[in-house]
């Protein structure tokens, strides 16, 4: 580390003691590297005498060496600290960097400016109490200026520091700024951005960021470090009211029964009448423990342990208020969602999502609108694209409790996660609770799935047939069904081509309308087994996720997954409906197979190659499966 006036001199835990007093800024940089942001972060943790001595010998080496400066420091080369993003001139990912003055210490995330980063900032930037967004002087007020601000105002970051650069480029004209800055304000109102702070500057020459310099006379305000070190920081969280999105029930032995988890906001204290949600359950505190100790209180930020007076039923994901500010408690939701993956976001698909410690599952039942982050405009859209942001209603399958975005992050900000593969693919931001129709109640019906099967003497399930178009499918289904009607079994067969006539005539193709397809098809299926049915379904049902929803809808055992494998040559080779020579033209769009995928089963319960097997060998297999897995008795069964 560098000696210097705030770098770590010889007294180390001195040194920790005086950082651990000083408040922390956190703040984001928007801005591509044309903008000067690396040159300007470098300065400000060079200036700061933060720099490791590794770091600096480091820097006056490759400023030698790379030599875009002509011999001085070039700051730029601190920051992007990646040889390969070196090589390719743009900074990735987010990077987070830590610095201290002698007043403060700050956390500065770095987001990129390339435009397919959106999920960085918005997924590095949700604490940040600033955003410093970088406007090149010679260039003002871009498209991409308009995204970061736009992003800036959708994570909810109020303050934002217009840092107006390259000054030095345009002869540190009064001009220059006075226009830009009239610019921005009037694209910021639009955002509902009002505190808004433009600092004329050179982040390559000095002027302005920790020192005014000499060449701006006519800029009165603060210098962007006098600003980072005087502007109020975070609205504190500590006056919220009291959350405690419970981690983990910990339970060390019969006498303790604590619950564990990181303060969201407000405080808490012994004694406090609090509620448990989404039950609604009271009690009071009796301890607040952090780390080994009984403590007095305890505030936003702080990870501790609550022991209640009463023995209630409290477990991960519940959240913990104080009784005269519970969380609200709701199972849909109006939300911002910034899609992440390269897979669309399909509406009807349920995905996790995990808001504070709570995971439960959503599904998308609407897209109101997606946003075009360059020009604001408001489009209709059936899917989400990668980067792509959008208001959607959101529908929970279980209650949550939570607090609007605006009020609170950690309880109104939440990721989504795909079920199948385990990656966050969303972020998003509740931002109304839209209430149920609580008018609804299950009907409890004297008679049942079991009476309706008992009295047909069998036990229902689906056979759902999975598989190309062509492979198979209704020929094997179309006989096993005869095979069980022979047998004196009640079934019915739900067949894709015979749905898409009555039913679900109104879906086509496209992804958004195969994931609906097999929604309602599920949907009937599970009414048809409680009807005490053998239920068929013979659909493409192409995708994994919707297939693992259907097989959600029935108990253990229920649901019988058959994949019926033929492979594309094959299946292309018999086009029984001439679709593949069609869809090969290209007279037939999203043809599976062709144009639109077949995620093909990893674990079916019968797995039939087709390839030397006939349609009644087949047939056969289905049987004998279900024979073994017990859902034809056999004894009952009249054999022909
Ligand atoms: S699914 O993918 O949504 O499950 P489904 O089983 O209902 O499909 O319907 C498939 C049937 O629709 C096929 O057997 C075929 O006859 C017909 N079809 C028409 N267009 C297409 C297409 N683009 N892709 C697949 N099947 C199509």
């Amino acid at each position: 580390m560098r000696a210097g006036t705030s770098g770590i001199g010889g007294d180390v835990m001195a040194y920790l003691e005086a950082q651990g007093r000083k408040d922390l800024l956190r703040f984001i940089t928007c801005g591509s590297v044309d903008d000067g942001k690396s040159t300007l972060i470098g300065r400000l943790l060079y200036e700061s005498h933060m720099l490791f001595d590794d770091q600096l010998s480091a820097l006056q080496s490759d400023s030698k060496k790379v030599g875009t400066q002509g011999g001085e420091l070039d700051f730029a080369l601190l920051v992007d600290g990646l040889a390969a993003e070196r090589e390719q001139g743009i900074t990735i990912d987010v990077a987070y960097r830590f610095f201290a003055t002698e007043k403060r210490k700050y956390i500065v995330a770095d987001t990129p400016g390339h435009e397919q980063y959106t999920r960085n900032m918005v997924t590095g930037a949700s604490t940040a109490d600033v955003a410093v967004i970088l406007i090149d002087a010679r260039r003002g007020v871009l498209t991409q200026t308009r995204r970061h601000s736009f992003l800036v105002s959708l994570i909810g970051i109020r303050r934002v520091v217009v840092a107006i650069n390259k000054m030095d480029l345009v002869a540190y004209g009064a001009a220059v700024a006075q226009r830009i800055e009239a610019d921005y304000r009037a694209f910021a109102q639009q955002l509902g951005l009002t505190d808004i702070t433009f600092i004329p500057l050179s982040a390559l020459r000095g002027d302005n960021v920790i020192e005014a310099g000499t060449q701006m006379p006519w800029y009165q305000g603060p210098t962007l470090m006098q600003f980072l070190e005087t502007v109020p920081v975070g609205q504190s969280t500590a006056d919220q009211p009291f959350r405690l999105p419970v981690q983990w029930v910990n339970r060390p032995n019969q006498e303790f029964r604590g619950f564990a988890g990181r303060v969201a906001s407000g405080s808490v204290a012994p004694g406090d009448a609090v509620v448990v949600l989404p039950s609604g359950r009271s009690s009071r505190v009796a301890r607040v423990v952090g780390g080994s100790n009984d403590l007095q209180s305890a505030v936003a930020g702080q990870s501790i342990t609550l022991t209640l007076t009463d023995e209630i039923d409290i477990s991960r994901g519940d959240v913990i208020a104080k009784a005269a500010a519970p969380a609200p408690v709701a199972d849909q939701f109006d939300a911002t969602v910034v899609w992440m993956s390269e897979e669309p976001l399909l509406p009807g698909r349920p995905y996790l999502l995990k808001c504070g410690t709570r995971t439960l599952t959503a599904t998308v039942t609407a897209i109101h609108h997606k946003t075009d982050v360059n020009t604001l405009a408001q489009n209709p859209a059936r899917q989400l694209e990668l980067n792509e942001i959008a208001s959607c209603r959101l529908t929970l399958d279980r209650p949550l409790a939570y607090d609007l975005y605006d009020d609170n992050h950690d309880t109104g900000g939440f990721i989504l996660i795909d079920r199948i593969g385990n990656g966050t693919v969303g972020a998003g931001m509740l931002r109304a609770a839209i209430a149920r129709d609580n008018n609804l109640r299950w009907q409890r019906l004297d008679v049942n799935k079991q009476n309706r099967a008992a009295q047909k003497g069998q036990k229902p399930c689906v056979l759902w047939f999975t598989g190309l178009s062509g492979a198979g499918k209704s020929t094997i289904a179309n006989l096993v069904e005869k095979r069980l009607f022979e047998m004196g079994r009640h079934t019915y067969l739900l067949d894709g081509d015979n749905v898409r006539h009555g039913l679900n005539r109104d879906l086509g193709f496209s992804d958004t309308d195969r994931v609906e397809n097999i929604r309602r098809v599920a949907e009937v299926s599970r009414l048809m087994s409680d009807a005490g049915l053998i239920v068929l379904v013979s659909f493409i049902s192409p995708f994994r996720s919707e297939r693992a929803m259907a097989r959600e809808l029935f108990g253990a055992g229920e649901f019988i997954e058959v994949f019926v494998d033929t492979d594309l040559a094959e299946a292309e080779r018999r086009d029984p409906k001439g679709l593949y020579r069609k869809a090969r033209s290209g007279e037939l769009r999203n043809f599976t197979g062709i144009d639109s995928p077949y995620e093909p089963p990893v674990n079916p319960e019968l797995h039939i190659r087709t390839a030397n097997t006939t349609a009644e060998e087949a047939a056969e297999q289905v049987i004998v499966q279900l024979r073994q897995a017990g859902m034809i008795d056999v004894d009952a069964v009249f054999l022909p």
